[in-house]
């Protein structure tokens, strides 16, 4: 049966309705890349450069100078400026190329477009868009500054972006991939503006080796909240942090190596997948971050408004 979907009664979006890169928060670089060097890298579609003002605080910007192009990944930080290596522009952390050699004007398209950064537990983090919609995520209730980070882990998912966004929505999975049995139905919800939640307490019923010491160790059940902010930034909240940690890595890692193709077509949704149908529908709602415009030209109010409000 196809989903009609959904509580709220909506058909599930087509895959063309999603932003290519949602209007969020990003992870750029580990602090430590940035020292006397600026370091640049494609990402989100483009080229983008981050570096180290003199004062300390991080600058991302588009990478390709105004001029002729030259990636300033490979320039030089001369006090809070960064230097194109081919005929030496400066810019500022704002954009705004600040000095040409040789020349007595600066022209008017010689700026950039820059981004919000956070530099947070040996992180940089930037938001796609001129100003940030939300604050960097944390754990609600929660200071960053009682925290230390963990040694960063990464993994490689060969699918579209909301497919693994989506993974924290489709209860039918956690059945069948991770060994957790639903007790109740899960609690879906949008606590802050572009964040939506699930909370769910599921029997631990798998046959895994892990699955044997988390029932030693946490007993038969355990609760869960997975909050999505943006699309592209997920919490996790469940045991204490460093079990979350590394159940989190098994997870996804073991996802990504064994569920190789997934696609997403909103025709092949079954009832059964209306927690995932209704994120699916949330995520086509966040805004978008427009490419190739400078920040003036850049509008997102009607999606914000929709995202923000859509429960
Ligand atoms: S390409 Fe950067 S200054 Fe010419
Ligand atoms: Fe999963």
């Amino acid at each position: 049966m196809q989903a009609k979907s959904s509580s709220k009664g909506f058909r599930p979006p087509s895959a063309e309705a999603f932003p290519a890169y949602p209007a969020s928060w990003y992870l750029f670089c580990a602090s430590g890349q940035l020292k006397d060097k600026p370091f640049s890298q494609r990402i989100l579609g483009r080229q983008l450069v981050a570096y180290r003002k003199a004062s300390g605080q991080v600058s991302v910007m588009d990478a390709n100078c105004a001029h002729l192009g030259a990636d300033l990944g490979c320039g030089t930080v001369v006090g809070d400026t960064l230097q194109c290596p081919f005929h030496n522009w400066r810019y500022g952390a704002d954009g705004v190329c600040t000095s040409i050699p040789h020349a007595a004007q600066i022209p008017a398209f010689a700026r950039l477009r820059t981004y919000p950064v956070v530099e947070q537990h040996g992180s940089v983090f930037f938001f796609n868009g001129p100003e940030p919609l939300f604050a960097l995520p944390f754990f609600f209730g929660a200071d960053p500054g009682d925290f230390a980070a963990g040694r960063a882990f990464r993994y490689v998912a060969d699918c579209p972006w909301y497919m693994t966004a989506a993974n924290a929505f489709d209860m039918q999975h956690f059945r069948c991939v991770h060994g957790r049995e639903l007790i109740d139905r899960c609690q879906v919800d949008c606590p802050a503006p572009f964040a939506r939640r699930n909370r769910y307490r599921a029997a631990i019923v798998g046959g895994s080796r892990s699955d044997g010491f988390l029932r030693t160790f946490a007993g038969p059940t355990v609760d869960v909240s997975i909050t999505c902010w943006g699309g592209t930034y997920m919490l996790v909240t469940a045991l204490n942090l460093m079990v979350r940690r590394w159940l989190t890595y098994e997870f996804v890692a073991d996802e990504s190596r064994n569920l190789l193709g997934i696609q997403y077509n909103p025709a092949t949704l079954i009832e059964g997948d209306g927690t995932m149908a209704d994120f699916f529908g949330w995520l086509a709602h966040l805004p978008a971050h427009r490419q190739n415009v400078l920040q003036q030209e850049v509008s997102v109010p009607a999606r914000i408004a929709q995202a923000a409000n859509f429960g």
